[in-house]
Order: structure tokens, then sequence, then C-alpha cells
């Protein structure tokens, strides 16, 4: 089931960096220059940590089946001055919209969104065709939501689109691996 719009205002609140601070969960995994992909961001609660941190030759391209979420996002980023580094597309459900970035993708943030999704398996194999070979993907569930074995199944249906686990980083309140393109 998809989030209702106006939780969108509660998952920004200052209250969730207490224990998931987005400079600290980004750091790691984004650079200068890179090229991320953010399949269901909401309002962005990490959308504006990764358009700092891809600086000015770099971009992300977030992508929402709720209009309301991506028009509170462009808003947020915009007041920021980050609004050309920004790419939001509204998207319709199983197909993400991504095929123009076949091979261009560094990293691609997944939180809290695969759950939600009526086609997890159309969801991997999209995105690991974004991917560039070796990019890594950080894939985030909440631990409220999502029990361990339906966390195992989406590592086992992003593992047959190429995606293998490189790395279990720990983030508070949820299930979390780093996922690369391995073929
Ligand atoms: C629980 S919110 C998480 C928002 C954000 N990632 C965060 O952690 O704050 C899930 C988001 O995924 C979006 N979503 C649900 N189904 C989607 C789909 N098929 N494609 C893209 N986004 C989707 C929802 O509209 C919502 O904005």
């Amino acid at each position: 089931m998809v989030c209702p719009w106006w939780l969108g205002y509660f998952l920004i609140g200052p209250w969730r960096r207490w224990k998931q601070d987005p400079v600290r969960i980004l750091a790691p995994h984004v650079r200068s220059g890179m090229t991320v992909l953010e399949p269901g961001p909401g309002m962005g609660f990490f959308t504006l940590e990764l358009l700092s941190a891809v600086g000015v030759t770099g971009k992300v391209v977030a992508v929402d089946v709720q209009s309301r979420m991506l028009d509170r996002l462009r808003q947020r980023a915009s007041r920021r001055g980050l609004e050309t580094r920004l790419d939001a597309r509204l998207v319709g459900g199983a197909d993400l919209g991504v095929d123009d970035l076949e091979g261009a993708v560094d990293f691609v943030l997944a939180f809290a969104v695969v759950h939600e999704l009526e086609a997890p398996k159309a969801f991997f194999e999209q995105v690991a065709r974004a991917m560039k070979p070796g990019a890594t993907m950080l894939l985030s569930e909440p631990k409220g939501h999502v029990r361990r074995d339906a966390f195992d199944k989406e590592l086992e249906l992003a593992a047959s689109a190429g995606l293998d686990v490189q790395s279990k980083p720990d983030i508070a309140r949820s299930l979390s691996v780093v996922l690369q393109r391995t073929r």
C-alpha cells in the first residue's frame, strides 16, 4: 500500500534526524558529480542531502507516484537553490520511467519504498538496468513494517536482477543492505 501523501510531512520532520541522520547515512555512498536515482523520495527527507552531496556537476533523479510528494520536494529544493540538480518525475506505478538512464546511475537510494511496490521484481530489474556496472544501491526498509523474511525475499529478487549484497550498514529502526550491480 502506498503511503498517504500527508504522511510525507511527518517523514520530513526534524525528529527523524536523531535516529536517521541523512548526512551520516549517505556520506559513504555519494560523491560530487554522481548521478543518483531515488525511487520514492516522498517530500525529500534524504533528497536534499543527496542534492547537496552531488554538487553542481551531479544530479538526482527522484521518481514518485504521488504529485503532492514531488511538488513539496521541488519547493524544498528550490528554497535551497538546489532545483537545477533535481529531475523529479511523476511515474505510473510498475514503470519507474528511467529507461533513458540505462547504465548511467552511480548510486540508488531505495529507502522505505520497496515494501510499497506492487511489482518489486520489475523494480529491481529496471533499477539494475539503470545502474552502471559496479554501482551500488542502499536498500533500507522500516523494521516496523517489514519482517526479516519479507526483506530476505526482496534480497532474492534483487539477486536475480544481478544485485548482490555488498555490506550491511547499521541504520536505526531499519533493515538495511548495500547492493552492488555485479553483472
Ligand atoms: C514511506 S514513503 C518514504 C519516503 C522517503 N524515501 C523517506 O524515507 O522519507 C514511500 C514513498 O514511495 C512512493 N512510492 C510508492 N510506490 C511507488 C512506486 N511504484 N514508484 C515510485 N514511488 C513510489 C510513495 O509515494 C512515497 O513517497
